[in-house]
């Protein structure tokens, strides 16, 4: 299977979907280690399967650029062959973004280009949209500006909160996120190339 790493920082809903897909026999990619930011409660998610898990706080680096490079190196020392940003709230810097090229994705609670960012939920109520949804992006040096590999759409009703959307956007998130890393982990069994294609893949819909 292909050997993912999972990078968080909030409450894990969708690394456990990707644990409990990892977990079905003849699954096509394994979670192979999940590292965080800060001390997150989705950690135990991993910990619950076995899974090995590193916090790289900020707080404990001298400056920006020590921090990335440790990050980059916790990563590598997993030797993933993709990369999965699920709620990881920080930038990825240029060490973990060489460490591997074409192999980074993440997940997003907005229809992007609209609605980059950390607050993307709140940024979407407050502009009013009647449709919003989840993004699954390359992820590159920007914030949020990568390659869309998939969308889903999720609509606002009259009475949502931050809360009760982001709720209902997790759940088509979480399977949508599952079914790109299947269908590029399905993909890479085929070959030692980059996980994610050079050429643009138009598919929005993962199998
Ligand atoms: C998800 O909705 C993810 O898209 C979002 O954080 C949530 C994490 O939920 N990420 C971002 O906003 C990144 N800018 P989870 O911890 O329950 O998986």
């Amino acid at each position: 299977p292909l050997p993912v790493v999972v990078l968080i920082s909030g409450t894990g809903s969708n690394l456990a979907a990707l644990l409990r897909a990892a977990a079905v026999p003849g699954a096509p990619f394994e979670v192979v280690g999940v590292v965080a930011d800060v001390p997150a409660p989705g950690l135990e998610h991993a910990r619950g399967a076995g899974v090995p898990t590193a916090v790289v706080a900020m707080a404990d680096f001298p400056d920006r650029a020590a921090w990335d490079r440790a990050l980059a190196d916790a990563v590598a020392a997993l030797a993933p062959r993709l990369v999965v940003l699920a709620g990881f709230m920080r930038l990825i810097g240029a060490p973990l973004l060489r460490a591997f090229p074409a192999a980074i994705i993440n997940t997003h609670p907005a229809l992007l280009p609209s609605f980059p960012g950390s607050h993307a939920v709140r940024d979407a109520l407050a502009h009013g949209v009647k449709v919003t949804g989840a993004s699954v992006i390359e992820v590159d040096e920007g914030v949020d500006t990568g390659r869309i590999l998939a969308q889903r759409a999720v609509d606002v009703l009259d009475d949502d909160t931050e809360e009760t959307l982001h709720e209902r956007i997790k759940a088509v998130e979480r399977e949508m996120l599952v079914g790109v890393v299947t269908r590029l982990a399905d993909a890479a069994a085929a070959s030692d190339a980059a996980v994610l294609p050079a050429d643009p893949a138009p598919s929005a819909t993962p199998a």
